[in-house]
């Protein structure tokens, strides 16, 4: 057996998780969900989310993969039974999967990075209709979608501390300095005001059951949470590593990062008159306005640095997304980490070429199916299955697990190694209650609920008020 790997301290666990959760889903996601869902409503919701539901799971993954050293499919394995391996073996595919679409996404990114600096984009008169045409054209797509799996592929070949730690900890101050620079420049143009309104007076009349549903899953996907990328990296960490303090400071670092996202973002959108539910081409379209507002030169170098940055992001968590299978692999099978990641980031980079083709290349995958009233392309089709409805119900799985399967104790005991004041703290009683009774079935509830109205188009909130 190969030796693991394992983060040098605890500084560099905590960089390591806070780049796997910083990313698309706090620059990308987060803003059009966001606008999507109603604006500071959703916020909210989304905090309750985050802090309530979501950090109790992810000290519940952290601590099963501290406590089993394995990989997802391992450690359920280990800690439970054949069956619930099964579980962890889910995980790591909607993994896989996830992985497929974000890279494309990432590679949108890369371009937009690239046509900015080379002062393309900025000339366009119509940003939304250069995006549309842009995510259209495969041959861009495909080049910076292999560069991008390629770059993850070489730093996860380095091995978890080396390449991750050491990145995330330069780059992630510069995104945050440079995000400040585009909010406070963004607040002094004309409508601002109406955006920071959007985002930030709630108006609880727009709340559905979709509001709350979305929420959890953008807090799920946004924290790297529900299929196993925390149990795999908690596999690596040291016995004495505070495990609760770990958690809430990726918690917290991802949530401010969203927040600011949206900071950045509304006054954009509303100075422009862009519709805040317009969906994924969100940031892609209000952002070259503050580009090309803050003039030629200036706008080309700032925006070239936001989408580079914006990058860099990205490939901190693709690289989470990709370690997670070449555990797997590396774990149970005797291949060598080199062979895995080549096989691996091979095949999940063919498995993103539908998702690729589907923003409008090709046109059955772009209409490919019909529920809930509206056609979806493929990769919507794939965010819905493998993250809006993956992710919550593995997080579902991971509550269940810890609470009646591994037990309460022994999880307490594996928290108390870095943590020697966890049993009969306070700390202690609310994860306990979150795990064995709130989470589960608040998230079953709502699972349930979005299930049945978004693919039969049942009401049952209807039904019970
Ligand atoms: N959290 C990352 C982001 O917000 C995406 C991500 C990385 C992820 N690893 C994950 C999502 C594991 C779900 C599961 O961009």
């Amino acid at each position: 057996m190969q030796e693991r790997g394992k983060f040098s301290n605890k500084i560099g666990f905590i960089a390591a998780a806070a780049g796997s959760a910083v990313g698309l889903g706090n620059i990308w996601k987060f803003p059009y969900e966001t606008g999507a869902n109603g604006g500071a409503a959703f916020l909210l919701i989304y905090l309750l989310c985050a802090f309530v539901i979501c950090m109790p799971i992810m000290v519940a993954e952290i601590a099963m993969g501290r406590h089993a050293r394995l990989n997802p499919y391992g450690t359920f394995k280990k800690l439970g039974s054949r069956t619930w391996g099964i579980v962890g073996l889910i995980g790591i595919i909607s993994g896989a999967v996830i992985l497929s679409f974000y890279n494309v996404v990432s590679g949108w990114a890369f371009g937009y990075f690239l046509q900015i600096s080379f002062g393309n984009l900025l000339q366009e008169a119509d940003f939304s209709a250069f995006f549309t045409r842009y995510i259209a054209d495969v041959g861009d797509n495909l080049l910076y979608s292999l560069a991008f799996m390629v770059l993850t592929a070489a730093i996860v070949l380095g091995g978890v501390q080396k390449g991750i730690e050491r990145w995330t900890k330069i780059l992630m101050p510069l995104l945050i300095v440079i995000m400040l620079i585009l909010i406070v420049y963004g607040l002094t143009l004309p409508h601002a005001g109406q955006g920071i309104e959007f985002y930030l007076v709630p108006d609880m009349g727009e709340v559905t059951a979709n509001t709350f549903y979305m929420a959890l899953s953008q807090a799920f996907f946004s924290l790297s949470l529900g299929m196993g990328a925390l149990i795999t990296y908690g596999s690596y960490i040291s016995d004495d590593d505070h495990i609760v303090n770990s958690a809430a400071l990726v918690t917290i670092t991802d949530t401010l990062i969203a927040f600011m996202a949206g900071l950045m973002i509304f006054p954009l959108v509303f100075s422009q008159g862009i519709e805040p539910g317009s969906g994924p081409g969100l940031v892609f379209v209000s952002l070259p306005g503050i580009f090309e507002a803050m003039g030629p030169g200036i706008g080309n170098i700032i925006g070239g640095a936001f989408f580079l940055l914006l990058c860099f992001a990205a490939l901190t968590s693709t690289v989470s997304l990709l370690e997670i299978p070449v555990a797997f692999i590396t774990d149970q099978y005797k291949i060598s980490r080199k062979k895995a990641v080549i096989g691996l980031a091979t095949l999940i980079f063919l498995l993103g070429l539908p998702s690729m083709l589907s923003q409008g290349a090709v046109g059955w995958l772009s209409e490919f199916v019909s529920y809930g009233g509206k056609s979806h392309d493929f990769m919507t089709v794939i965010i819905d299955i493998f993250s809006d409805i993956g992710l919550p119900l593995g997080g579902l799985l991971i509550s269940i697990f810890v609470a009646y399967r591994w037990r309460m104790h022994n999880f307490s005991a594996e928290v108390s190694k870095g943590n020697p004041g966890f049993p009969g703290s306070r700390q202690e009683k609310f994860v306990s209650i979150m795990l064995s009774y709130v989470s589960p079935l608040v998230i079953f509830f709502m699972l349930m609920v979005i299930i049945m109205e978004k693919f039969f188009e049942v009401d049952i909130l209807s039904y019970l008020f």
